[in-house]
C-alpha cells in the first residue's frame, strides 16, 4: 500500500473538457456512449422548482465550515482507528453486539487515497481475485487466450467488465453460493491487440465475441478455508449473452411498440445488454438494470415522424453510425430497419439462478428508461416494493409496488408466484420537495434527537395495470415511454440517480446520486434541496423514509447523508461527522449494507483524482456520517458490485487501466508483469485466528 499525498496527479491530460471529470475519455466513450458529452435528453419543461428551497448546502456549508480542520488539507483525512470508531450504537445493535468497541462494523484502519496499480485494503485484510474476464464458467471452456480470443469461447467464459454482484445462497451454511454478475459493457481498444482491431472496421467474430462478452454470468462459489471465495464446478453455472431468449412480461408485453420483423409477437427477446447494477430479490432471484441501451442502436435519424423522432431522443438514440457496428452484422440494431428493436431494452431483467434452465424475464411493469438497479423491500402488508433510479442527468427516481403478496420462501413455487408479482402494480415517480428549513443538524455532529428530515416527498403514480395516471398517454405508452410520461408529472430531475436501495436494519431507503456537472449551467435547472449544488462534481447520497415506515407509502420523508467531495471544501457534509476525521470521497454509485446497517458506497469517476474504491458509513448513532475507506482499486478502474458479508467483501473491479488500450496498457492488474488488464471480482477477508476468517470490521 502507498500512501501517497492527498493532493494527486491531476486529471489525466488526454480527457476532454466534454466528458464527466475523474472519468476517463474511453470509458465514456464506450460504457455510456459519451453520454455526458451529449446534451442531457431531458429538455422538459418540469414544474417542480417552485416548491424547492435552494441553497440547503450554503446554510449547511455556514454549520460546517467550522468543523473543516487543516489536517484534510495537509494529508488523508486522518480517521481515529479506534476512539472514534467507539461512538454510541442503535439500541437494537448494542442488543445483538454487546457493548464495546467491535459493535459497528467499521473498525479497520481506513486505507489512504492512492493510485497505485493494486487492490489495496486495510492492514489484517487479504484479498484474492474469485474470477475475471475469460475465466471458465461452463464445461468444455477453453483457457483464456488475449491473442486468440473467439466468440464461442467467449460465451463459455466469463464477460468483459463485471460491475453488480449478487451472492445467492446454496443453502442455510451460506457456505455455498450462487454469485450472479453483470458484465455491462465490452471496451474492444482492450480487449484485441492493436493491430487486430480496427473500431472503423470490426470483424464480425469481433462483434460476435462483444455480442458473447456482454450479459450476465452465474458461477457457483464456497467460501475458503483461509477466507475469501473461490469458484467450484456447478451445475449452476450459466452464461448469458446478447443471444439468449428473453420472454418480455407484464401490462406492455405483445404492445405494437415491442414488435419486429423477427418477433411479431412483441414478448420475446434476445439478449440483454449495459447490465450496470441490480439486487438479490428476497427470493432468491436476481434483478439487474438494462442501463445505456441506447447506444449500441444506429440511424436513429432515419426516423422522421415527429412524436417517434421525439422518443427516440429522449432516450439518447445515436442518429449515425453506432461505435460497435453492431448493426453491420444484424439489422436489429439498425433503427433504420427495425424501429422497435430499441424499445425492447431498458427494462428491469430478472433471472432465476437456481433454475440453469429458466427463461429470463423482462419486467415491463417497472417502466423503461436507463435503469441502474432495481431492489425490494417487502410493503407492510406483504407486497412488494422495487426501487430504480435512470441514471442521466436531470432524471428520475422510480417506485414500483406490487398488488399481489409476497409469498416467503425460496422454492420453485415460491420464486415462480413472487416473480410473477412483478408484472402487476402500480409505476410511481418521485417528487422532491425541500420544505423545513429550520430544521436540521445541530452542529455537534450528531442526528438531532427528533430526526428531524429536510423536506418531505411524493410518489406520482403513472400507470397501474391497463390504466394510465398521465394525460395524453395510455398505460402502454407509459411503460415504453417512461421518461416522456414522468416529464409531464412534476418528477424531480436528479444528479443522475444510481443505486437505490433499502436499508435491511433501519428501513429507510438510500440513494446514490453520482454527479451531475450541467446543473446551474445555463439553461439548465439549478440547486435544489434535494440536489444542493450546481456544477455538481462529486455527488451525494439521499436517505429517506416512507410514511409510517411502509414502502407502499406514496409520501415520505428525506434528509441528506452525504454531500461528498473533499472534507475541507465547505460545500461538502458528511451526515453531521467531523469532517477531519472522515476519508474524502466522490462519485457515489452503487451501495450496499452490512449486517448492522451500515451504509457501503462504491465509486466511479473519484473526481479528486486517486483511484475509486469501496467506503462504509454508519447511517446511526454518534458515528453517522463517518465515511471510512475500506479499499482502493486498480488505475482506471472502477468500484462496482459490493457485497458486505460477516467474513466477506466482494467487489467488482471495472475497467482497470481504461484510459489506456492494448497498445499501451495503462494497468496490468490483476496478473502482473506486462500483461493485458482484466475486470475481475475480488475477495476480500480479514485475517483471522488459526487460519480462519475474522469478522469484517470487528
Ligand atoms: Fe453503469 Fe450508472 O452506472
Ligand atoms: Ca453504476
Ligand atoms: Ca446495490
Amino acid at each position: 500500500m502507498s500512501a501517497e499525498p492527498r493532493r494527486f496527479l491531476p486529471l489525466l491530460s488526454s480527457m476532454s473538457r466534454t466528458h464527466r471529470p475523474g472519468r476517463s475519455a474511453v470509458t465514456c466513450e464506450y460504457r455510456c456512449g459519451n453520454a455526458c458529452a451529449h446534451p442531457a435528453p431531458n429538455t422538459s419543461d418540469n414544474e417542480y422548482f417552485g416548491d424547492v428551497v435552494k441553497n440547503v448546502l450554503s446554510r449547511r456549508g455556514a454549520l460546517r465550515a467550522g468543523a473543516v480542520m487543516t489536517a484534510a488539507a495537509a494529508g488523508f483525512a486522518a480517521l481515529p482507528g479506534t476512539a472514534a470508531a467507539q461512538g454510541a450504537v442503535p439500541p437494537a445493535l448494542a442488543h445483538r453486539h454487546g457493548s464495546g468497541r467491535h459493535r459497528q462494523g467499521i473498525d479497520f484502519e481506513p486505507v489512504a487515497p492512492n493510485t497505485a496499480d493494486a487492490v489495496t485494503v486495510p492492514d489484517g485484510y487479504e484479498q484474492r481475485v474469485v474470477i475475471g474476464w475469460g475465466d471458465p464458467v461452463l464445461p468444455g471452456a477453453p483457457k483464456f487466450d488475449f491473442n486468440a480470443q473467439t466468440a464461442a469461447a467467449q460465451a463459455k467464459q466469463f464477460g468483459y467488465n463485471n460491475d453488480f454482484v449478487g451472492l445467492v445462497p446454496l443453502d442455510s451454511s451460506g457456505r455455498s453460493s450462487l454469485m450472479v454478475v453483470n458484465h455491462e459493457y465490452t471496451a474492444e481498444v482492450h480487449m484485441f491487440p492493436a493491430d487486430q482491431y480496427d473500431p472503423d472496421n470490426p470483424t464480425e467474430e469481433q462483434v460476435r465475441i462483444a455480442w458473447a462478452a456482454h450479459g450476465m454470468s452465474v458461477v457457483q462459489v464456497t467460501r475458503a478455508r483461509e477466507g475469501g471465495l473461490k469458484v467450484v464446478p456447478g451445475r449452476y453455472n450459466r452464461r448469458i449473452t446478447i443471444n439468449t431468449e428473453f420472454e418480455l412480461r407484464g401490462p406492455a408485453a405483445g404492445s405494437d411498440h415491442l414488435k419486429t420483423s423477427a418477433d411479431p409477437s412483441g414478448r420475446k427477446v434476445f439478449g440483454t445488454q449495459n447490465n450496470c447494477a441490480g439486487g438479490v430479490t428476497p427470493w432468491g432471484t436476481v434483478l439487474s438494470g438494462e442501463e445505456n441501451f441506447n447506444q449500441y442502436f444506429a440511424n436513429a435519424s432515419a426516423v422522421s415522424d415527429p412524436v417517434a423522432a421525439e422518443r427516440l431522443r429522449r432516450y439518447g438514440l445515436p442518429s449515425g453510425a453506432s461505435r460497435r457496428k453492431w448493426e453491420r452484422f444484424d439489422k436489429r440494431w439498425d433503427i433504420a430497419q427495425e424501429p422497435n428493436e430499441c424499445n425492447r431494452f431498458g427494462w428491469v431483467v430478472e433471472i432465476d439462478p437456481n433454475d440453469p434452465n429458466s427463461t429470463p424475464v423482462k419486467h415491463t411493469a417497472l417502466g423503461r428508461f436507463k435503469h441502474e438497479a432495481a431492489n425490494v423491500k417487502i410493503t407492510k402488508d406483504g407486497r412488494v416494493a422495487v426501487y430504480s433510479g435512470d441514471d442521466e442527468r436531470f432524471d428520475y427516481i422510480y417506485k414500483f409496488v406490487s398488488n399481489g403478496k409476497y409469498k416467503p420462501g425460496r422454492s420453485a413455487h415460491a420464486r415462480r408466484h413472487n416473480m410473477s408479482l412483478l408484472d402487476d402494480g402500480t409505476l410511481y415517480v418521485a417528487r422532491f420537495t425541500g420544505d423545513s428549513p429550520a430544521s436540521e443538524i445541530d452542529g455537534s455532529g450528531t442526528l438531532p434527537s427528533d430526526g428531524e428530515f429536510d423536506g418531505s416527498g411524493e410518489w406520482i403514480p403513472l400507470a397501474s395495470g391497463n390504466r394510465s395516471f398521465v394525460p395524453g398517454f395510455t398505460a402502454e405508452e407509459v411503460y415504453i415511454f417512461t421518461r416522456l410520461a414522468a416529464d409531464t408529472v412534476g418528477a424531480t430531475k436528479m444528479d443522475r440517480p444510481e443505486d437505490i436501495e433499502p436499508n435491511p436494519v433501519n428501513g429507510r431507503v438510500y440513494a446514490a446520486l453520482t454527479n451531475n456537472s450541467d446543473r446551474g449551467a445555463a439553461g439548465k435547472e439549478a440547486a435544489d434541496e434535494a440536489n444542493p449544488r450546481n456544477g455538481n462534481r462529486n455527488g451525494h447520497v439521499l436517505e429517506w423514509e416512507e410514511a409510517a415506515g411502509d414502502a407502499a407509502s406514496t409520501t415520505f420523508s428525506w434528509r441528506l447523508l452525504l454531500v461528498c467531495g473533499d472534507p475541507a471544501s465547505a460545500d461538502t457534509y458528511f451526515g453531521g461527522f467531523p469532517k477531519d476525521q472522515v476519508s474524502p470521497i466522490s462519485c457515489p454509485d452503487n451501495v450496499a449494507f452490512d449486517g448492522y446497517g451500515n451504509l457501503w458506497i462504491s465509486t466511479d469517476g473519484n473526481a479528486l483524482g486517486s483511484n475509486d474504491g469501496l467506503f462504509a458509513v454508519p447511517v446511526e448513532g454518534a458515528n453517522r456520517g463517518q465515511v471510512k475507506q475500506f479499499l482502493t482499486v486498480p488505475i482506471g478502474a472502477e468500484a462496482c458490485g459490493p457485497v458486505v458479508t460477516e467474513d466477506v467483501v466482494l467487489v467488482a473491479v471495472q475497467h482497470p487501466g481504461e484510459d489506456g488500450s492494448s497498445a499501451d496498457p495503462q494497468s496490468h492488474w490483476p496478473d502482473g508483469g506486462d500483461s493485458q488488464p482484466r475486470p475481475s471480482i475480488v475477495s476480500v477477508w480479514k485475517r483471522g485466528r488459526h487460519g480462519r476468517p475474522g469478522h469484517i470490521g470487528r
